[in-house]
């Protein structure tokens, strides 16, 4: 790379931040070359992060939005599923503590009979992120190029990669700097960085699983409304059929928080074990994908075929032919005891007697953070085996001395002050409280 292109980019990328923070509408052209340029090597990351940081606070237009899901498309390769099979679907969540919706969700559509082909993210900031867990699976491989994806989904009916040199690029260098730059939460930088990645992967449907509240990456459920329908509009602009869900993130996603943790629990849910909230939400988002794959079936005949794909244990076993065509250990999901385990478990008891109130997702998934499940840093080392998990929900019943929290984790840090934070993230009542819904509204 020449010393006089480098200097070129970063001149434009220097007027396009300095346009954007002046209020002005940048051009298409002006998006696809920041985007382009940075995947070539020729922006330095603290321009980048200077635009991204930008855009967060003064925001984008749909237009502008537009356009840099284009960009972050055309960073790589565009697939078209078509021949892979009558319908490719594929679903996406905004991020929340504790989602490992994805694990159940697409061996329950694909063992229905329907292919899912999935790009997906590492953790962005408090919220875990389906490639961090699923390299808690040895040999797994998740930067799989367009060849590998298309291949492992002809051959098992679902593939599941993370960005790589050919899908998204863009989106994987943006990606990783928002997370450590304060800019993951901007709604227009949501947009873009997910529906590029249903784009890319060329799948026919897919269902948006956009979040609210404590634990959610957008807590305002109006701001999440907003980012579903944006999202349901640039799907549209390039063709791709989409649903949305809203669900609450006011509490964890199932108990498990952390990598392993979490692979373990949607095996349990695989398997047949009902894990309230988790197993609810993922049940309604895997119908809807079978509904978008075959817009004849009723919700009713829809839920049957999930329930049948779970209970017949087809599902389990379409997991474990996945993890085996991504080169993954298939051992680990025979015998879950095999999966990364942490070094010690502390559980944290009931200090008193009463039902479970709040339990604040975001604090939780912070203390988690911290334990090694999630990065401060760029390209930080994580530690899968460190997490925790809660062995209640909002609404039940606790007594003095039970098992609330067990904290997974290495043994180095102070004890007390983790379970100080992951005290204050817990409120008792002493009176009933009410199971919190966690489908909110489907659009
Ligand atoms: N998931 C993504 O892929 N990108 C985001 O920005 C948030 C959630």
């Amino acid at each position: 790379m020449s010393a006089t292109a480098d200097r070129e980019a970063a001149g434009r990328v220097l007027a396009a931040i300095t346009a954007k923070r002046d209020g002005a509408e940048l051009t298409d052209g002006t998006i696809e070359a920041v985007v382009a340029e940075f995947v070539a090597g020729r922006v330095p990351d603290y321009q980048m992060a200077a635009w991204l940081a930008t855009v967060a606070c003064q925001g984008m237009t749909r237009a502008e939005t537009v356009a840099l899901t284009r960009a972050y498309v055309d960073s790589g390769v565009r697939l078209n599923l078509r021949d892979v099979g009558p319908a490719v679907v594929d679903k996406h969540s905004t991020g929340g503590v504790g989602d490992k919706i994805t694990l159940f969700v697409a061996p329950v559509v694909a063992a229905s009979g329907v292919a899912v082909g999935k790009v997906t993210g590492r953790g962005l900031g408090f919220a875990g992120g389906t490639v961090d867990k699923l390299e808690s699976i040895s040999g797994l491989k998740v930067d799989l190029s367009a060849a590998e994806l298309r291949s492992v989904l002809a051959e098992v009916g679902m593939a599941i990669s993370g960005q790589s040199d050919e899908l998204v690029p863009g989106d994987r260098a943006t990606y990783a700097l928002r997370d450590v730059t304060a800019t993951v939460d901007s709604i227009p930088l949501i947009a873009a960085s997910v529906m590029s990645k249903k784009i890319a992967v060329g799948a026919h449907g897919v269902v948006l699983d956009v979040k609210f509240g404590e634990g959610a990456v957008v807590v305002d459920r109006g701001l999440a409304e907003t980012l579903a329908r944006s999202m349901i509009e640039i799907g549209e602009a390039f063709g791709l059929r989409c649903r949305a869900v809203l669900s609450d993130m006011n509490q964890p996603l199932g108990y498990a928080i952390g990598n392993a943790l979490e692979v373990r629990e949607a095996i349990e849910a695989l398997s047949g074990t009902d894990i309230p909230g988790f197993t609810e939400l993922g049940r309604r988002i895997a119908a809807l994908m079978l509904q978008l794959a075959d817009p004849e079936l009723t919700a009713d005949a829809a839920q049957a075929r999930v329930t049948d794909a779970v209970s017949s244990g087809a599902a389990l076993a379409q997991f474990r032919r996945w993890v085996e065509a991504q080169g993954g250990d298939a051992g680990q999901v025979d015998d879950v005891g095999k999966l990364p385990r942490a070094a010690r478990t502390d559980v944290i008891t009931s200090d008193c007697s009463g039902w479970l109130a709040r339990i604040e997702a975001r604090q939780l998934g912070e203390v988690a953070l911290s334990l090694g499940a999630g990065r401060h840093l760029y390209h930080q080392p994580l530690d899968h085996s460190a997490g925790l998990r809660l062995r209640g929900r909002i609404g039940d019943r606790m007594t003095e001395g039970d098992p609330l929290v067990e904290v997974h984790w290495d043994g180095r840090g102070d004890l007390a002050e983790i379970e100080a934070r992951i005290r204050s993230a817990i409120t008792f009542s002493d009176g009933p409280v009410g199971p919190a819904p966690v489908i909110d509204a489907v659009l």
